[in-house]
This record gives C-alpha cells, sequence and structure tokens, in this order.
C-alpha cells in the first residue's frame, strides 16, 4: 500500500486504463469502512481511500478538535484490508485558497442539515474536491449517512461527474447499533442503551410494512426513542427518498430518520422502508 499526501503524485500513480474504487473517510476505520472497501475491491482494479477530517463539514461548536484520530492504527487497517493507495492530505492542500465551495440548494435544511447548518456544503465541497483529484470509477458511501448518500448523488447528477455512486449498508454490532467512529465516545451503558435506537426504528419499518400510517409510525417511534435513558432526541423523521421531501402516499421508498444526543456521542441511524 503506498501512502500518498500531494494530490499530483497521486494522479501519477493511478495509470488512465485502470478501474478505480474510491473509499472516502475521515479515519478512525470501523468494519464499516472495511466493508467499503470489500466492496470496491470487487469491481476495480484498484481501491484508494482517502483520510481526512474535512474542516468545512464541522459546525463552530463540534467535535473537530476532538474527533478520533489515530493515524498508525488506520494505516495497519487499510493496509490489512487490501487499500492499494492511502491518500492523506492535510488541510493546506485541500483548501489552498479556499476561494470556491460547493452549496447545496435542496435536501439540505432536513434532518442532519437542519441541526448541522452548513454541514452538507462542507460534505459536497470536499467530495467534489477528491473527486477531482482521484478521478474514480465508483465511489462508495454507507447508508449510515443515508442523506449524505442522496445529497452526494444529486450533486453528481447535476455537475455530470464521471462516477458511479455505490450505496453501501449500514454494518451493525450484534446488539444493532450501526458502528460509528463516534461510538468510542459512548460509556459502557449508554452503548447498550443505543442499541434501542435500531430497535426502534425496525419497529418503526415493520409498522410502515403492515400498513400503519406515516404519522402514528413515528408518533411512536418518537415515544421509544424518547424513553431511552441520559439521551435526548436530536430529530426524528420519515421522509421520502431519495428526494428527502415529505413523504407521500407514492413514495417508493421511505427513510426512517433518526438522530440521538448521548452525553459525548451524537448518534444517527436509519432504515429505509421500500414499499411491496
Ligand atoms: O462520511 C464521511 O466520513 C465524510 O462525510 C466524507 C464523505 C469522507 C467527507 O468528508
Amino acid at each position: 500500500m503506498r501512502i500518498v499526501t500531494d494530490p499530483l503524485a497521486l494522479r501519477d500513480a493511478i495509470s488512465p486504463e485502470t478501474t478505480v474504487g474510491f473509499v472516502p473517510t475521515m479515519g478512525y476505520l470501523h468494519e464499516g469502512h472495511l466493508s467499503l472497501v470489500e466492496a470496491a475491491k470487487q469491481e476495480n482494479d484498484l481501491v484508494v481511500m482517502s483520510i481526512f477530517v474535512n474542516p468545512t463539514q464541522f459546525g463552530p461548536n463540534e467535535d473537530l478538535d476532538r474527533y478520533p484520530r489515530d493515524f498508525d492504527r488506520d494505516e495497519a487497517l487499510a493496509r490489512e484490508a487490501g487499500v492499494d493507495i492511502l491518500f492523506y492530505p492535510d488541510t493546506t492542500t485541500m483548501y489552498p485558497l479556499d476561494m470556491a465551495r460547493v452549496t447545496v440548494r435542496t435536501g439540505a435544511d432536513v434532518l442532519c442539515g437542519a441541526s448541522r447548518p452548513g454541514h452538507f456544503d462542507g460534505v459536497l465541497t470536499v467530495v467534489s474536491k477528491l473527486f477531482n483529484i482521484v478521478r474514480p470509477t465508483r465511489a462508495y458511501f454507507g447508508l449510515k449517512d443515508a442523506q449524505q448518500v442522496a445529497l452526494i448523488e444529486g450533486y453528481v447528477h447535476d455537475y455530470f461527474v464521471p462516477v458511479e455512486i455505490r450505496r453501501c449498508p449500514i454494518i451493525r454490532e450484534a446488539s444493532g447499533l450501526a458502528k460509528s467512529s463516534r461510538n468510542v465516545y459512548l460509556s459502557e451503558s449508554e452503548r447498550i442503551e443505543a442499541a434501542e435506537i435500531n430497535k426502534a426504528l425496525t419497529e418503526a419499518e415493520t409498522g410502515l410494512q403492515t400498513g400503519v400510517a406515516v404519522t402514528a409510525v413515528k408518533a411512536r417511534l418518537i415515544e421509544r426513542l424518547d424513553a431511552i435513558p441520559n439521551s435526548t432526541i436530536d430529530y426524528v423523521e420519515i421522509v421520502d427518498y431519495p428526494t428527502l421531501t415529505e413523504a407521500h402516499d407514492t413514495s417508493q421508498e421511505l427513510l426512517i430518520a433518526a438522530a440521538v444526543q448521548f452525553e459525548r456521542a451524537r448518534l444517527i441511524d436509519n432504515v429505509i422502508w421500500k414499499r411491496g
């Protein structure tokens, strides 16, 4: 595995005929990231992973400074997983002039975007830069960040970016808790309590499946999540996917999503319910 920090060196390392599977990350790798590498290995000649904690997607009072980082551990995991090139730039490299950024027009004012203003502008800005540097054939994103996936798909469509976006399933612990770099902030009891989020979402999915109205399913979900000790609900939403607009009777896919704040970690999770 090669470690590259310079965009031009990265370009030189990849021949134009090679199919490239790209896994963008902010590091502190877990099984979710490694499953993306596995998917990328299946259908590309070369796998490129990036590790970059992107400052522009963090709000002023968010956890940029204490976001977990451990490059040596990440390097070993990436190597073991079969990554060919690890792109590890610094902030000056990624934001040399910072003259231009991507702005999301629709879909960023709901769910995580409502509580994290500007977050998705930062995500699309850095993803756009990374796509221009890596020029991947396919890029792999986990559905835990379902809103992020929808907005990246929209950006790729709107900007005619020649990359295929692959939606990859959420990887969970045995308890159902979605794997996340931020789980490291949970105490042992919070980790047990946080597993309730997935149970409540699964129950909501069953509700929709059995014909219960969206409003009733949402009310029950709020009740279930409200009962989790030592936590507060940030949001609970059921929206059309991937448009992220209000759920309607003919929606083919509904995103049932929640964010729950524990003492030191804000966790997100979701289920996508497909009609039929
Ligand atoms: O999902 C993430 O880890 C980040 O939002 C991403 C896509 C790497 C952009 O910084």
